[in-house]
């Protein structure tokens, strides 16, 4: 009865001495360890002691000794788990408290996303993509093209020349055109291709002009090649791109096209937006285009009494600024991350 009693009391003092145990590091969780729960520590003591026991003391000693087993356990687990400094799922490896991958993902320039509708659009009617230099030479940029010498696109005032052996003979490229001269003069009928590039022109900078800016051209060369394809591929363009809307042709100049004009789609004036894009008509210029003219096709070694063909040529920039809504072109050449991300 004496040494029961003495257990009990014995039991009842280390639960509260555990109970009390100031643990504030790793260090004395090892020492709880050390003291309560190894081999040598006060528990299996106790244990040892309850093996000399008998009869019903034994069964209510071990009933205590086992909930102070538990006791002791659970205070030392509980350290444990507070002081650990590995994340709570360490088994996987991957610690879910880690701030997440700051680095992002790119994406498109609006620029590149409308070229990329506009060139798929004529990519399923059959038109292939070409590209060419962004310095050219005289001859691709303007006499391949019928330019008289002194017409007054070649003055210094449109065109960047560069500083490069004949002087005054090779330019930033005015229009992507200098390309259809290359493919003309390196590829032989049908040819359909689309013409996506860079052009410089030396203009003042403001929220409606830049000194550069993108063009998409189009040329497509065969036999008896008409007006009305030119028309009925311009209309199948719109449709795609604008929706079905009308459209409307003015005649128009450009020396490297014979007849030209000038392709305006209906917008409306419903809105204040489309009223001061039209001013006030209803009517927006889209693109310039025509029939190339024979004098081009003679230039670039094309029989003009064999093949005709139609060209070309829309601002990429323009159209984008429609579609998003943007008002200053400069914005689209900031490069502010904010802005570009919108699209
Ligand atoms: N090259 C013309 C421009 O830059 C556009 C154009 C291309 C017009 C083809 C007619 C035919 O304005």
């Amino acid at each position: 009865m004496n040494y029961f009693c003495t257990m009990l009391d014995r039991i009842e003092e280390i639960k509260s001495k555990a109970k009390n145990f100031s643990i504030n590091s790793k260090e004395q969780i090892e020492e709880f360890r050390l003291k309560y729960l190894s081999k040598k520590g006060e528990l299996n003591e106790l244990f040892d002691a309850f093996k000399l026991l008998a009869g019903a003391e034994k069964k209510e000693i071990g009933r205590q000794l086992n909930l102070l087993k538990q006791n002791i356990e659970s205070i030392y687990n509980e350290a444990k788990e507070k002081f650990s400094s590995e994340p709570k799922n360490s088994t996987t490896g991957i610690d879910l408290s880690l701030p997440v991958n700051a680095n992002k993902i790119g994406s498109l320039h609006p620029i590149s996303i409308v070229r990329n509708e506009i060139l798929s659009i004529f990519e399923s009617i059959g038109f292939v993509t070409e590209s060419g230099p962004e310095i050219e030479d005289d001859w691709h940029n303007f006499s391949a093209l019928n330019f008289p010498e002194n017409h007054p696109a070649r003055d210094m005032q449109d065109t960047f020349f560069v500083e490069k052996e004949p002087k005054g003979n090779f330019a930033l490229r005015t229009h992507t055109s200098s390309v259809q001269v290359r493919l003309m003069e390196t590829s032989k009928p049908p040819i359909r291709a689309l013409m996506p590039g860079r052009v410089y022109r030396n203009e003042a900078v403001s929220s409606r002009s830049n000194c550069f800016f993108h063009q998409v051209e189009g040329l497509y060369i065969d036999e008896n090649v008409n007006f009305s394809d030119l028309k009925q591929t311009l209309y199948y363009f719109v449709s795609q791109f604008f929706g079905e809307r009308d459209i409307r042709f003015r005649p128009s100049y450009f020396p490297f096209t014979e007849p030209s004009a000038e392709m305006d789609i209906y917008l409306g004036t419903s809105t204040e937006q489309d009223y001061r894009l039209t001013k006030g008509t209803g009517w927006l210029e889209i693109l310039g285009c025509g029939m190339v003219d024979p004098n081009v096709l003679k230039n670039c070694k094309i029989d003009p009494e064999k093949y005709s063909g139609f060209a070309f040529g829309m601002g990429i920039d323009r159209i984008t600024m429609l579609k998003y809504g943007i008002k200053d072109i400069r914005q689209l050449f900031e490069n502010d991350i904010r802005f570009l991300e919108q699209f």
